[in-house]
């Protein structure tokens, strides 16, 4: 599976981002229900204003009967105040739903991240992932939440707007809205470049996130190689795209606007010289021009307002595009079913194919096997493949081509806690918790205790606060001691060592062989090293290089396997 998020061309439509989200607020329906009653409610009551003000003038003013105006006026303000406090439920009801759904679509989104495999944060940068969780979801907050309402307000206002046009006067109803009509086809025509627009300027936040994070990440080299000019221009350079892209959508965005003034004023002198015409011939009442008039107003105001909201909307469309875009990874680590029968051969690589990027094979027609209690060497060149054989085993990465299997059964089929309980691993680059020495052993070992640590002692007497010391504050060779009290504190059945002693002294590595002569008899070890004295012991020694695996009698033809292997690299 291809885990690159490439940006698509023709990203979903509002149907489907809102079907995507629609989950997240499921169980708010009474919220929005209310919301949108008290939307429909509001903009009813203020539809109906203009045409009671019309009959007040036809009926009362011309008549000149003044309790008849008074009435009038009273009953107005009594509906422009029960729609006022509409609008004012519906601002109360959606805020809380709107919170709502930006918390549950971080959590939502930060889960399926925590999901995916390796793979994924090999091909995408942090950084705009970062910018995905944050900015892009508040995007989409942002408009669901605070303009969408109003834009359905708008349209809801709109409709009504010409429906009493229409309805008034069919012929001059449907002057006053011709404009808008000419409007709308153009919006449509130039809908997907505003989109790609904004899609661009998203993509480019995120990759301003992510020379952020990449500078943050590599301070060490950029002090010490002084690269600093070399961020700084990178940096400088993400920032001007960022910006004129930003630029050029924003304007895109707001390139309509003067067009909806326009159609307005179109709209009005249309209905001014038509509806003059119609009056003058008798064919119309003046109340009834005002009131017209008053409606097309109605009709364009909400018209202009939705120029800004159309802006937020592509926006908030193209954000929905990207998040949308992890959303539908599926996690290619996922369990499968396997009843094959159990087999006492701890595990075992059939014909197994690897490789991290397609095309470009690693790993290529590897068989192993493994049995209880003995002791594997992988020794090889620098790139040869042995962490990833070690990789395969701990199941970072499925192979390609071919099974590794676990006790006789796809080592796939086994869930995530089985296996990592099964299968403990101390890779070459140490990967630790932020936090204490404490919270690494913990995480390993849920229902941990010091007593557990026995026979530890003399390895944890050499952190100065003990169980407590801040990760952050270890040298390398500590973080894989670290690592190593973390996989053998599992006891698990097989335990990969990927170079687990390179950066640490003779004596503490005879420590740690002792603590290793203590794991129950049972328990496989794969060691991979450089150091040959540290695989002395082996009981099989396999020589990897170039993709395939090939037992090596002995460690004197391992030795010249090696000095081969170089030579012919
Ligand atoms: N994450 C990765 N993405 C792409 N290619 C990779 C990745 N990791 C390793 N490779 C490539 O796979 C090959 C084997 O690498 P591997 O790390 O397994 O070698 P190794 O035998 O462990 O080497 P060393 O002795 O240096 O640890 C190398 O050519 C390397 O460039
Ligand atoms: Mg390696």
């Amino acid at each position: 599976m291809n885990y690159h998020l490439t940006e698509s061309k023709d990203g979903p439509g509002l149907g489907a981002a809102l079907g995507g989200l629609w989950p997240l607020v499921r169980d708010q329906r009474g919220q929005l229900i209310a919301a949108s009653l008290a939307l429909f409610s509001s903009a009813l009551l203020n539809l109906s204003g203009p045409a009671l003000a019309g009959y007040a003038i036809d009926h009362f003013v011309a008549t000149h009967d003044y309790p008849g105006v008074l009435r009038c006026c009273g009953l107005l303000l009594l509906l422009y105040g029960l729609a006022s406090l509409g609008q004012y439920g519906q601002t109360v009801w959606m805020g809380g739903v709107g919170q709502q759904l930006l918390f549950r679509l971080r959590t939502q989104l930060f889960a399926k991240i925590q999901d995916l495999p390796l793979a994924f944060f090999q091909v995408n940068r942090s950084g705009d992932l970062i910018s995905r969780l944050n900015n892009d979801t508040d995007k989409v907050n942002m408009f669901f939440t605070q303009s969408l309402m109003q834009f359905l307000g708008s349209l809801l206002g709109m409709g009504g707007a010409a429906f009493f046009l229409l309805s008034l006067h069919p012929q001059l109803g449907a002057a006053a809205l011709w404009p808008a009509a000419a409007l709308f086809l153009i919006n449509r025509l130039f809908s997907p470049w505003l989109r790609a627009r904004n899609r661009a300027s998203l993509a480019s936040a995120g990759n301003l996130s992510a020379e952020i994070s990449d500078s943050l990440e590599n301070f060490k080299a950029i002090v010490a190689y002084h690269r600093r000019d070399y961020f700084r221009e990178r940096f400088a350079q993400a920032n001007a795209q960022n910006y004129q892209r930003a630029l050029a959508a924003g304007l895109s965005n707001q390139l309509f606007v003067p067009c909806y003034a326009l159609c307005n004023n179109l709209a009005q002198l249309t209905v001014v010289i038509y509806g003059l015409t119609l009056v003058s011939h008798g064919q119309m009442t003046v109340g009834l021009l005002i009131s017209f008039l008053t409606y097309v107003t109605r009709f364009y105001d909400p018209l202009r307002q939705m120029a800004a909201l159309w802006a937020g909307f592509q926006t908030a469309m193209a954000g929905w595009e990207r998040i949308s875009a992890i959303l539908k990874l599926q996690s290619n680590l996922e369990q499968i079913e396997d009843s094959s029968p159990a087999s006492a051969t701890v595990m075992e690589f059939q014909s197994v194919d690897f490789g991290y990027e397609p095309g470009r094979p690693i790993l290529n027609q590897v068989q192993l096997r493994l049995e209880a209690g003995k002791t594997y060497a992988l020794v090889g060149p620098t790139g040869g493949g042995k962490t990833t054989t070690a990789s395969l085993m701990a199941r970072l990465y499925d192979p390609t081509r071919g099974k590794v299997l676990l006790h006789g059964r796809d080592l796939r089929s086994y869930a995530a806690a089985e296996r990592a309980q099964k299968v403990g691993f101390i890779l070459q680059d140490p990967f630790l918790l932020a936090g204490t020495l404490r919270d690494n052993l913990l995480y390993a070992h849920p229902d941990y205790s010091d007593e557990l640590l026995a026979g530890m002692e003399e390895l944890l007497a050499g952190f100065a606060q003990g169980l407590d010391t801040p990760i952050d504050s270890l040298s390398v060779g500590q973080r894989q001691i670290v690592a190593f009290m973390r996989a053998v504190l599992r006891r698990p059945e097989l335990l990969v060592l990927d170079e687990a002693t390179a950066n640490i002294d003779t004596v503490t590595e005879a420590i740690l062989t002792r603590i290793l002569e203590r794991l129950p008899a049972h328990t496989t070890r794969v060691v991979i090293a450089h150091r040959l004295n540290t695989i002395e012991n082996a009981d099989e020694i396999y020589f990897v290089n170039q993709g395939r695996l090939i037992r090596a009698g002995s460690m004197t033809q391992a030795v010249a396997m090696l000095r081969d292997g170089h030579r012919e690299s």
